[in-house]
């Protein structure tokens, strides 16, 4: 048997329940990706390019984005600790997981899923910064700027959003609903507020 406590939400059919609305369906996201990736084949073409992925929140973002690139590339991926549970950031930003390979002298694009505080972003742009990359950017999928707490540069971003909570196409709440393809607003409910 499983050491594991069973958990409630697995007894859920269906995760689109929980969802209020869909705020980014999955046309729109795959129109957005293409550009986004366009931009890259266009800023990289005959360059030397290391994507790096944050785990887990762009996987789905990262895994479309390099089949809208055309031009070659390498991968990596980092681990930072989240929010657990919760969905308000705590400032507080640990490494996981390190990249397997060394940037210094390499073009990296930074691939993320979600700014929010921006304190995730800065923090890892900062110690990478330290490895002296020939050049860092920033790609993100969604940015929630009303939110920022501290200033950080973004190069792209997918789609600029309100201030709510969302899931979906990697963005989870709580490890679960990740595998929704598109981007949803959660019900407050499911987080213990009143909808
Ligand atoms: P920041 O450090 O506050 O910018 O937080 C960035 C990270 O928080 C993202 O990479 C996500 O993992 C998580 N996050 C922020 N907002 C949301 C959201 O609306 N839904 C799911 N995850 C979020
Ligand atoms: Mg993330």
């Amino acid at each position: 048997m499983s050491a594991t406590a069973h958990r409630a939400i697995f007894d859920k059919v269906s995760l689109h329940q929980d969802i209020a609305t869909v705020l980014i369906d999955e046309v729109t996201i795959r129109k957005r990706v293409r550009e986004l990736g366009d931009i890259i084949n266009r800023e990289y073409a005959r360059k030397d390019l290391l994507l790096v992925s944050v785990l887990k929140g762009s996987i789905v973002f990262m895994a479309d984005l390099i089949r809208a690139i055309t031009i070659p590339h390498e991968i990596d991926f980092m681990a930072t600790s989240s929010y657990g549970a919760g969905v308000s950031s705590s400032g507080v930003v640990r490494i996981l997981k390190d990249l397997n390979t060394s940037i210094e002298g390499r073009n990296v694009v930074i691939v993320e899923d979600i700014i929010d505080s921006g304190n995730t972003l800065s923090y890892l742009a900062r110690i990478m910064q330290e490895r002296r990359p020939a050049s860092l950017r920033i790609m993100t999928l969604l940015d929630k700027p009303e939110r920022r707490e501290v200033d950080i540069h973004v190069d792209w971003v997918g789609f600029s959003i309100p201030n709510e909570f969302v899931v979906g196409y990697g963005l989870d709440y709580d490890e679960v609903y990740r595998n929704l393809p598109f981007i949803g607003v959660l019900k407050p409910s499911v987080y213990g507020a009143s909808d």
